[in-house]
Order: C-alpha cells, then structure tokens, then sequence
C-alpha cells in the first residue's frame, strides 16, 4: 500500500506552518524527504529566506539539492518549526524514533523547537508501541547496554549493514535494536534505559509533537492537533 500521495498533499498543507525567516529543522527519512523537496519548491516561490537546520547527512543532501540555506544546529538557540517522520506513534502521541539511525540530533532538534510537527503514514500508528527501541550506545559499552537490556526484560540486536558490518551512526556509534515486546509503560522504559551507562540516545520520545500528520490511502491525511 503506497502513501506517497498522500505524503505529498500532506506536505503542501505544512507549508502553512513555515513563515519567512524561520529557523527550520528537518528530520531525516522518507516522509521528511517528501517534506524538503515540497519546502525548496515553496521557498524559491515565496522568495522566504529560511535557515534549515539538518538532522542527517541523508536530509542535508536532499536539501542542498533543493538549495535550501543549511546552518548546524549549534550555530541557533531555537528552531521555530521542525518536521520529521515516526517510526511508531501510540495513544499518548509518544514517538518512536531511530528508524533510520539519527535519533540523536532527531531529539536534539525536537527539544530546541518551538513547534514539533509529524508526519507518518496510518500504519504507524498504534495503542501501545509493538516495534524495537533503537537505542544509541557508544561502541565500548555494547556488551554492558546488551546485559542491562536483558535485565530490564528486552532482548537487543545489533543493527548491521547487509554484508555484517555494524551501522555506525553519524555520532561514530553503534545501534541497539532493543525488543521490549508490547511497551505499556514508554516513559518508565525511556527512563531506565537511559540510566545505563554508554546509552547516549534511546528512540522513545515523549515530547508531545504540536501536530501529527497521519497519511491514509488514495492521497488522503488527518491532521491532530
Ligand atoms: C530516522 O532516524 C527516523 O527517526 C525516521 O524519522 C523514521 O524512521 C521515519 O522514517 P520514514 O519516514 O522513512 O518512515
């Protein structure tokens, strides 16, 4: 099943959160690819001069091909408004994150903003998170992350390229694939795997986004506020 026209109409309908010189996250993916490209048409167009702050080099590329202005996210003290994608949403509007390995700057970006907005297709979205945590670990401490997952009653993975190597993140780390089952209670969870030490990110976020695009089929979307 294929929301990408969805994704597209739904990406016009954003543009209403971006206004001239703001200060612009964007976050990594496909939904947030969609996103860019949409936001480069829209900023030629309107002639706005934003600044785009990247949360990889996957969307940096996609927005340096858009020609959108791009500036690191220490050189701001806040991002007006930023865009990303979910790996999972459940009932409380909390996040999985880290799909993709970027989880890190994802968060840094999401906490600096002053307006979070999401966009996903309907199959993300569920009652009580089911999918993996992607947890964030420094590559020294993969075997005490690996114990202390077990103790607190998941079973990790870690992540790996095709051909076996591990998938460094772009903070030099490695990736924890951390399966907790059905996750009842997110903010506990988040809290106890932080406490591990050599955990640096954990993909659960529980800042509540403003507004959550969610893609249906035949190019249709909600939007929840
Ligand atoms: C990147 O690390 C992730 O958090 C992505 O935002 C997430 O995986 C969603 O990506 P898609 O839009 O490609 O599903």
């Amino acid at each position: 099943m294929s929301f990408d026209n969805a994704i597209k109409a739904l990406s016009v309908d954003a543009l209403r959160f971006v206004k001239d010189d703001y200060v612009v996250g964007l976050g990594s993916g496909r939904a947030a690819t969609t996103f860019v490209k949409t936001l480069s048409k829209f900023v030629k167009t309107k002639n706005f001069s934003i600044r785009c702050v990247p949360t990889s080099t996957q969307i940096k590329l996609v927005a340096e091909e858009g020609n959108l202005p791009l500036i690191e996210t220490d050189q701001v003290e806040h991002i007006d408004v930023v865009f990303d994608g979910a790996d999972q949403i459940d009932k409380n509007k909390f996040l999985i994150k880290g799909g993709g390995g970027a989880l890190l700057r994802e968060n840094i970006l999401m906490s600096l903003a002053k307006k979070v907005v999401i966009i996903a297709d309907k199959t993300k979205f569920v009652n009580n998170f089911n999918r993996s945590v992607p947890v964030e670990v420094h590559p020294l401490a993969r075997n005490i992350v690996k114990k202390n997952v077990t103790k607190i009653g998941g079973e990790s993975v870690l992540r790996s390229l095709d051909r076996g190597y591990p998938f460094v993140t772009e903070n030099g780390n490695i990736i924890l694939d951390c399966n907790f089952g059905e996750i009842k209670n997110p903010k506990s969870l988040q809290q106890k795997i932080l406490q591990i030490p050599g955990v640096l990110e954990v993909g659960i976020f529980t800042k509540k986004p403003d507004v959550i695009y969610k893609a249906k089929t035949n190019g249709k979307f909600d939007v929840l506020t």
